[in-house]
């Protein structure tokens, strides 16, 4: 690779391997659509689509129509699904891009039905239900006027109905259980108003880990299939982090005791330390909250990040590991024999989930697809 030497590894068979994990407690004949969204996670949207492509997945799941273009664009031909349906004005590549939309609000519904009307087109749309988390979506107590809209519009297919758990992780049950409950409640309006419902899909990742009733409808999990499972302390399936983020040594120095390192000298040296500078800073999503808080893996061994974090780089004490040289490989973000450094242990640190971790990785810095898997996958 040329270039400044600090990238971001997705491992494409931990991919495959998590999603076919997430595929086998499924029941019956429903499936997973990945969720992609926000270039899946972080992970690069395009090649996790097409591996998992390769692996089976037959739909996808983005937030944004610009997220679907962009998967168009790199080739997906698979059903994509967009989540927070079509802002006013998108209707048009949502039809002409052939996405299933999301339709929560007779407006939406009458937008798009024009969209496809005149382009003589059926476009399918998957009905969001608002079960609980009051952030989008048709109140499952109020469907009247939806259905209503949708029954009038001769150029749309309803072909799935979902809603998404605000808190499937949490120890304690009762509000999943309520919204399960309204998601039923709201299945049976539909079905009254005459309208089939199609696919139905509720489960997120912890829905699927750790609600075994939801496994026979279709899951959409998103943090799982990239290796955090949410609640891993009960996490029914293994899973392994897919990305790793790495860079290499770019200098070395010694500095005496009482020398400092870094903006406004928040590390002070209490002796003779050898300081290994890294080419990553905040700019690239190596947090500058992690001052004080990080390590750093260099040659196997955990190395504390000293000083403040750079917008370009951060200064690692390599003291006790005597044999690390310019150009070593430094792990940001992943593990070694003994040392584990992850998206769960920063946003422990930050007060964070891993998702932000994640996500929060910047696009300065490229995404290496390895371990591509071999043709003959699923
Ligand atoms: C509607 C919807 N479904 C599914 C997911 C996937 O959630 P998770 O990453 O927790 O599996 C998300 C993520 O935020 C979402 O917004």
């Amino acid at each position: 690779m040329s270039g400044r030497p600090t990238w971001a590894e997705i491992d494409l068979d931990a991919l495959t391997r998590n999603y076919r994990t997430l595929a086998s407690l499924l029941r019956g004949r429903s499936r997973l659509i990945p969720v992609v969204k926000a270039d899946a996670y972080g992970h690069g949207a395009a090649s996790v689509s097409m591996a998992l492509a390769r692996a089976g997945t037959t739909a996808f799941a983005v937030a944004l129509v610009e997220e679907g273009i962009a998967l168009r664009d790199a080739g997906i031909s698979g059903e994509i699904l967009v989540l927070e349906g079509a802002f006013p004005g998108q209707e048009d590549e949502v039809v002409s891009r052939a996405f299933t939309a999301t339709v929560f609000s007779p407006d939406m519904v009458r937008r798009l039905e024009k969209a496809a009307s005149s382009r003589s087109v059926q476009v399918s749309a998957h009905i969001k239900i608002d079960t609980g988390m009051n952030r989008l979506g048709a109140s499952w107590h109020s469907l009247a006027s939806l259905l209503e809209a949708l029954r009038d519009a001769a150029h749309i297919r309803v072909t799935g109905t979902f809603s998404h758990l605000a808190c499937a992780e949490e120890e304690d049950r009762e509000f999943t259980l309520e919204q399960i409950r309204r998601f039923r409640q709201g299945l049976g309006r539909i079905r009254e108003a005459g309208i089939d419902p199609g696919e139905i899909h509720l489960a997120n990742s912890a829905g699927l880990l750790y609600w075994e009733e939801l496994r026979g409808w279709t899951a959409r999990p998103g943090i799982a299939l990239y290796g955090y499972p949410p609640s891993p302390e009960r996490c029914p399936a293994e899973l392994r982090p897919v990305l790793t983020f790495k860079s290499r040594v770019a200098r070395i120095q010694t500095i005496s005791a009482g020398e400092s390192v870094g903006y406004n000298r928040r590390f002070i040296a209490r002796r003779k330390t050898d300081v290994a500078t890294v080419p990553v800073g905040y700019a690239d999503g190596y947090r500058r909250s992690l001052g004080g808080k990080a390590k750093v893996i260099v040659k196997g061994r955990c190395a504390e990040v000293l000083g403040t974090i750079s917008m370009d780089m951060i200064t690692v004490d390599v003291t006790e590991v005597p044999d690390a040289r310019v150009g070593d490989e430094v792990i940001l973000l992943g593990s070694s024999a003994n040392c584990r450094v992850d998206a769960a242990s920063w946003a422990d640190a930050l007060g964070t989930i891993p998702y932000e971790i994640l996500c929060g990785i910047s696009p300065r810095v490229p995404r290496i697809p390895i371990h591509l898997p071999s043709a003959d996958c699923g």
